[in-house]
C-alpha cells in the first residue's frame, strides 16, 4: 500500500543532496520511502495524509537507552537535587529490583517506555541489558529487549554486582565467558561502563575483545564522570560509538575526529545528575561525528524524550538547532551503523514525524511542549 504525505511546510530530509524542502510531499510504499519532491509534482497513492503545512523530520534514532529494569530511583534523584552527587552506585539498587521482577513485569515496563518514546517521535531505539548482571538475568533482559528492537546491547559489564565486589576478576571472567555466550544470540552490540568504580581500561579491553570475538560490535560508556582511557580504547578497537564523552582531553577529541567512532552525547544524564554538559560545539568544530540520545534509565536520566535532548543540546551544549536535529536522527543512525534510518530519501525506512510546528526549530524554541503530531513508523501511522 502507498501513502502520500503532502502539504508539508518544511521537510528536513538529512539527505546531503536534497536538504530542506518547502511545500513538499513524500510518498511511502510499504515500509520504505518511494518518492520525495515538490507537492505539486507528487504522484498518486492509495492513501493521502494532509500535513497541513506542518514541518516533517525523520523519526528520532535513540541510540542509547536502558529500558529493561524494575522499580525507580526517584528518592535518589531527590537526594541529588538536595546536594548528593551521582556515582553510579545506585545501579545495584536497580539490579536487585530487576532480578526480583517477573518476565511479564519487565516486558510490560520496557514496552511502556518504547511506546512513550514512540509518542515523542522516536522510531528506532537501542536497548541495553545491564540490570541483570548474572547469566540468566542478562539473557532474559536481552531476550525482552530483542522483542522490542533489533538494536540490542549486552551490558553485563555495567558494574561489578554486589556478590562479586571482592573478586572483580572473577566477574570479568563470567562476563567474557558464560554470560557472553548466553547473551550473544540476542545481542548485536557489546558495551562496557569504563569508569572509576566500574571497569578500568584493562578490564574494558578484555571484555570488548571477547565480545568482538563472539561476533558483537562495540560501543562504550566512557568519560562520563571522570577522564579515563575509554575513548582512546573505543577508537583503537573500532567501536561504533563512545557514549557520554563528558570529560575529554584534547587527545581524546583528536582521536575521535580521526576515527569513525561517533561521540554519543546524553544530556539527560547531565541534567538529572546536575553535572556540566559535554562540549558538543568543540566536538563538532573538531570534526567529530556527534549523536544525541536519551540514556533513558532509572538512575542517571529517566527521560524518554528526544525533543528534550535536542533542546538541551541547543541551549546548553552550543549546537545549532539543525546540528542538534542531525545528531538526534542521522547521528544516531551513524552510531548504529545504519544508513536506512535517520534520513528521508527514496529507499530509506518510512520513519517520519509530523510536527505541530511550521519548522523543526520549534523543537528547541518550544521546549517541553508536545509538538509530535503524527509518527509514521515503517510507513504505518502510529
Ligand atoms: O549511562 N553510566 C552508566 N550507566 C547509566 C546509568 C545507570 C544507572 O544509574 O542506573 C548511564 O548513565
Ligand atoms: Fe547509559
Amino acid at each position: 500500500m502507498s501513502v502520500l504525505v503532502t502539504n508539508i511546510g518544511e521537510l528536513t530530509t538529512q539527505d546531503g543532496e536534497v536538504g530542506t524542502l518547502h511545500d513538499a510531499a513524500v510518498v511511502v510504499n510499504g515500509d520504505r520511502i518511494a518518492w520525495i519532491g515538490p507537492a505539486a509534482q507528487a504522484p498518486a497513492a492509495d492513501e493521502r495524509i494532509d500535513a497541513g503545512g506542518r514541518a516533517v523530520i525523520p523519526g528520532f534514532v535513540d541510540s542509547h537507552a536502558h529500558l529493561v529494569f524494575a522499580g525507580d530511583r526517584a528518592a535518589e534523584f531527590a537526594a541529588r537535587m538536595a546536594g548528593e552527587s551521582y556515582t553510579g552506585g545506585g545501579i545495584r539498587t536497580t539490579v536487585a529490583a530487576t532480578r526480583a521482577a517477573s518476565d511479564d513485569e519487565l516486558t510490560a515496563a520496557a514496552g511502556r517506555l518504547v511506546a512513550e518514546m514512540r509518542r515523542q517521535g522516536t522510531t528506532t531505539v537501542e536497548i541495553k541489558s545491564g540490570y541483570g548482571l548474572n547469566v540468566d538475568d542478562e539473557k532474559r533482559s536481552l531476550r525482552i529487549a530483542r522483542s522490542l528492537t533489533p538494536e540490542t546491547t549486552f551490558l553485563g559489564a555495567h558494574v561489578v554486582p554486589a556478590e562479586y565486589l571482592d573478586r572483580p576478576d572473577e566477574y570479568v571472567a563470567l562476563v567474557t565467558g558464560p554470560m557472553l555466550a548466553a547473551a550473544a544470540p540476542y545481542a548485536r552490540w557489546i558495551d562496557v561502563f569504563c569508569e572509576r568504580g566500574a571497569f578500568d581500561g584493562d578490564q574494558t579491553r578484555a571484555i570488548l575483545t571477547a565480545g568482538a570475538e563472539a561476533g558483537l560490535e562495540l560501543r562504550v560508556h566512557t568519560n562520563q564522570l571522570t577522564a579515563g582511557p575509554g575513548v582512546q580504547l573505543a577508537v583503537e578497537l573500532g567501536a561504533a560509538s563512545a557514549d557520554h564523552c563528558t570529560h575529554l582531553s584534547d587527545a581524546d577529541i583528536d582521536a575521535l575526529a580521526a576515527s569513525d567512532t561517533v561521540a554519543t552525547l546524553l544530556p539527560g544524564a547531565e541534567f538529572s545528575t546536575r553535572s556540566p554538559y559535554p562540549d558538543a560545539r568543540r566536538l563538532v568544530d573538531a570534526g567529530v561525528t556527534v549523536a544525541l540520545a536519551t540514556d533513558c534509565n532509572p538512575g542517571s536520566s529517566y527521560t524518554s524524550s528526544m525533543p528534550f535532548c535536542v533542546a538541551l543540546a541547543v541551549r546548553e551544549m552550543g549546537l545549532a538547532p539543525a546540528e542538534a536535529l542531525w545528531a538526534a536522527t542521522a547521528g544516531g543512525a551513524r552510531s548504529l551503523r545504519r544508513d536506512d534510518i535517520g534520513v528521508l530519501r527514496p529507499g530509506a525506512r518510512a520513519d517520519l514525524v509530523l510536527l505541530d510546528a511550521p519548522t523543526f526549530l520549534h523543537l528547541a524554541y518550544r521546549p517541553g511542549v508536545p509538538l509530535i503530531h503524527t509518527v509514521l513508523h515503517n510507513g504505518v501511522p502510529q
